[in-house]
């Protein structure tokens, strides 16, 4: 807010991401909201809160349309209005070939070098540019003058940037890429890799959450595009055009809104086990996210198999809850992750079941934030065992609804978060045996030493929080500005 009050005063913010921020759908008992499972959400939404201004994304929802007027825009949040969203409309055959396919059937396993191959096909790439054409005509709609601050989201949109660049010249755009950016070697494979380089260099700025992710994003581009690169600035060159290529580890609000409404942790704990029908002194684990194949859901069942085999004195004792939003289940991927983690919580919990306490709760629907709130309250251990993440914010969020300074974050160290939260206890979710030990010393940790990490954690998170993400951003933003300025009154 004080960068915005301050020094970009006078400036248009637009936000463009595929994701929007509220869905409204027709449920049976009228039109009801929707606040997406969605880290990019989480983020961006208290920020677009403090600078207002538009954000344009899909509209997705089935009572969208109705809930907007006849150009799509609806001001938000419903409760308290701060800025304008501005829905897109996508028919169902351009969502199957640009979403659906080419974002995640192609940079999506592509980008997390997933065991997933990754598919591309050239009739998914026309859409994806069409799409991209079509958002960036929004962007030149929405803006009031001839440079305003373009924010783009994500792995939607990396064509977008040159798109508004070549209508809007003198804008400030900041493309933020959520996922990772494999090295170069990995990246080769995607067959219009040049365009996507190119498409991203119209940005003022491409940010990434680490370092490490900057510098494949650099050495593709040496490798595959006629530039000039700056390895001393992080900058690339193009037809004499300079984009800064920075890191930006995303982040939370502090305190989380969803924080607010909690009940004491004793409550949380007592409610949440009634709910489960688990005794009241049961050790409860937690995983909560999407229901994606890059989080390592299986791979967390089979580590709880590993504990439970080697410590059947847990059995009874212990119970891990998985809430998993189902995401993205059109695709074969996702429906034979779902079959599978459903399929391996039966044997499990029929394996290591006792006493009527089934060791592997699945619960397959959409939580709200107060719901996944309280279901961090009430754990002992959150474990986050991603195969590859770009920074997981579930992470930080268990972190932050931990007010009591207790429960034990278990943490993969291929998750962008590890970098920050060393404190967590870090697990290599490809190895089951030690991912079982880590939850196991979890489970035993004393208070005190719960305590100290947690503290840690959360003097972390408490600085380096979404506002200063999105904060070094737009100070950026303005020296860029300040720069051309300059060059122009020169
Ligand atoms: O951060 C990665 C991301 O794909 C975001 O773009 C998105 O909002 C989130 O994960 C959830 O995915 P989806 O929007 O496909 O449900």
């Amino acid at each position: 807010r004080e960068v915005m009050n301050g020094e970009l005063a006078n400036a248009q913010v637009i936000v463009v991401s595929n994701r929007e921020p509220y869905i409204h759908n027709h449920e049976a008992d009228g039109i009801k909201l929707q606040i997406p499972a969605s880290g990019l959400v989480s983020a961006l939404e208290p920020v677009t809160r403090a600078c207002g201004g538009t954000w344009i994304a899909h509209g997705s929802g089935s009572a969208d349309q109705e809930m907007a007027d006849s150009e799509g825009r609806i001001r938000v949040p419903p409760d308290n209005p701060g800025y304008t969203l501005r829905r897109v409309w996508i028919s169902e055959h351009e969502q199957e070939g640009y979403y659906y396919s080419l974002a995640n059937e192609g940079l999506w396993p592509l980008c997390h070098i997933a065991f997933v191959r990754p598919t591309f096909r050239a009739a998914d790439w026309d859409t994806y540019r069409a799409i991209n054409e079509r958002f960036a005509k929004a962007v030149v709609d929405e803006a009031t003058t001839d440079s305003p601050i373009v924010l783009v989201q994500d792995y939607h949109f990396a064509l977008l940037p040159r798109m508004v660049r070549a209508r809007l010249p003198k804008a400030t755009i900041i493309t933020f890429w959520h996922i990772p950016w494999p090295n170069s070697e990995t990246f080769s494979i995607f067959p219009w890799k040049e365009e996507i380089v190119q498409g991203l260099l119209g940005s003022s700025i491409v940010g990434f959450h680490t370092q490490f992710h900057c510098n494949n994003f650099i050495e593709t581009a040496d490798r595959f595009i006629e530039s000039r690169i700056d390895r001393e600035h992080a900058s690339i060159t193009l037809s004499g055009r300079e984009t800064f290529i920075r890191p930006y580890p995303i982040s939370i609000e502090w305190p989380p809104a969803a924080l607010g409404a909690q009940k004491p942790v004793a409550e949380c704990r007592s409610a949440v086990r009634e709910r489960l029908g688990i005794p009241a002194e049961t050790h409860l684990a937690v995983g909560i996210e999407r229901f994606d194949y890059t989080k390592g859901i299986l791979d967390r069942m089979l580590a709880i198999d590993a504990l439970l085999t080697a410590h059947p004195e847990w059995k009874g004792r212990f119970v891990f809850v998985q809430a998993a939003a189902p995401t993205r289940s059109k695709l074969p991927a996702y429906a034979a992750l779902q079959a599978e983690a459903q399929r391996l919580a039966a044997e499990i919990n029929d394996r290591h079941g006792i006493n009527g306490v089934a060791p592997v709760h699945l619960v397959i629907r959409h939580h709200d934030p107060a719901e996944v709130f309280e279901l961090f309250r009430a754990a002992d251990v959150c474990i986050v065992s991603s195969l590859h993440d770009g920074m997981n914010l579930v992470a930080k969020e268990f972190v932050a609804s931990r007010d009591d300074e207790q429960g034990v974050l278990a943490l993969s160290t291929f998750a962008g978060a590890s970098r920050e939260l060393s404190e967590a206890l870090m697990v290599n979710p490809y190895d089951p045996h030690s991912m079982g030990v880590a939850i196991e010393r979890a489970l035993t940790m004393p208070a005190a030493e719960q305590r100290e990490r947690m503290r840690l954690m959360r003097d972390l998170i408490r600085n380096r929080n979404v506002y200063r993400w999105a904060g070094q951003m737009l100070l950026d933003a303005s020296r860029l500005r300040k720069k051309q300025h300059v060059l122009e009154i020169a």
